[in-house]
């Protein structure tokens, strides 16, 4: 009779033998995987788990501090936020190539992160929020590498830090209900994929701050929409990019000549493949003219009709 009741209870019980008097750190993304690990890691050690949370400035809007509230308000966890978004601004100024962003953000991930591990001292093990389906994807890397997914949150290896890994035997399934057992609120444990890199690889060709906000406030209110509108459990991923174009407009009397945004919003099982989501007109045209209205220099909105493949899911 298993279930994740006595998964969560033997994991913590386990953990806590492990670990003894030692020091944990883990980095926590804000995702699914690393938040429910840490939780769990925190339910078997309290304070003796530090949690580093970097905020590279590249996160949706709001991201950052409902991380904060939640593992410090909600869960009392040592919860370090680090903000490095001026550095990983300044390492992508005028960067326009996707896989060079990545690599970029991959890097300085872990530079920030050893940072504040170094200042920490004395730390025995690291939490990973490693699931059976990345085990057995690493263990078989056939498939040609597209993009190169750099998830935030490789970790350096020459740290010498022992590895805890709770959820290596747990589909993503298994892993929200041992979230929603451990009391994680459910716009974390029902999170839909984010990728590592964040906005980076959503505003296309070099990012700058204004294009950061704006593709990050049409974001905002396509998710907003899509949650009033009950679609939010059947979309696999649903997202605002901003593609390098400006077009021309009207305004009142005034022509216009700014930003197209495109909304992307996809129905999929495990993101290898997926179709567009049939969202409804209406709700598309709630979500164009919110747009076109509350989001300076977007004059245009369009929606992404392409499946993957030969389309991706992201844009870059
Ligand atoms: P694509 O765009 O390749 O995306 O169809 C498939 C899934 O992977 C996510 N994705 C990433 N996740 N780092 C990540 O952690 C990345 O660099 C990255 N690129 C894409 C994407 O959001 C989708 O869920």
């Amino acid at each position: 009779d298993w279930n994740m009741g006595s998964f969560t209870d033997e994991q913590v019980k386990d953990i806590k033998a492990l670990v003894g008097d030692k020091k944990v750190l883990c980095a926590l993304s804000g995702g699914v995987d690393s938040s429910v690990a840490a939780v769990l890691v925190h339910k078997a050690v309290g304070k003796q788990l530090t949690c580093i949370f970097v905020d590279h400035g590249l996160l949706r809007k709001d991201e950052g501090d409902e991380v904060e509230k939640t593992f410090k308000g909600q869960f009392d966890m040592n919860l370090i936020r680090v903000d490095a978004k001026d550095r990983f601004l300044k390492k992508l100024e005028g960067v326009s190539d996707p896989e060079r962003k990545r690599k970029i953000i991959g890097e300085e991930f872990i530079r920030v992160f050893e940072e504040e591990a170094n200042k920490l001292g004395d730390i025995d093990y690291l939490v990973q929020g490693t699931i059976y389906p990345d085990v057995v994807e690493s263990g078989t890397k056939t498939a040609a590498t597209i993009k190169s997914h750099h998830n935030v949150g490789g970790l350096p290896e020459d740290m010498n830090l022992k590895l805890i890994e709770p959820l290596r035997t747990l589909f993503k399934d298994e892993v929200r209900k041992v979230g929603e057992e451990l009391k994680i609120p459910r716009h974390i444990v029902w999170r839909q994929p984010f990728p590592g890199p964040g906005l980076a690889i959503r505003v296309l060709g070099d990012i700058t701050e204004d294009k950061l906000h704006i593709v990050r406030e049409a974001d905002a209110i396509l998710r907003e929409e899509v949650a009033k509108a009950g679609l939010d459990r059947e979309i696999w991923q649903y997202f605002a990019c901003l593609p390098n174009i400006r077009s021309v407009g009207v305004m009142g009397d005034e022509r216009t000549y700014s930003y197209t945004i495109a909304l992307r919003a996809v129905t999929s099982s495990d993101g290898m493949t997926s179709d567009w989501a049939k969202v409804p007109y209406e709700v598309l045209g709630l979500i164009s003219s919110r747009i076109v209205n509350e989001v300076p220099n977007v004059n245009r909105v369009v929606y992404d009709i392409t499946s993957k493949p030969p389309a991706t899911i992201e844009w870059e």
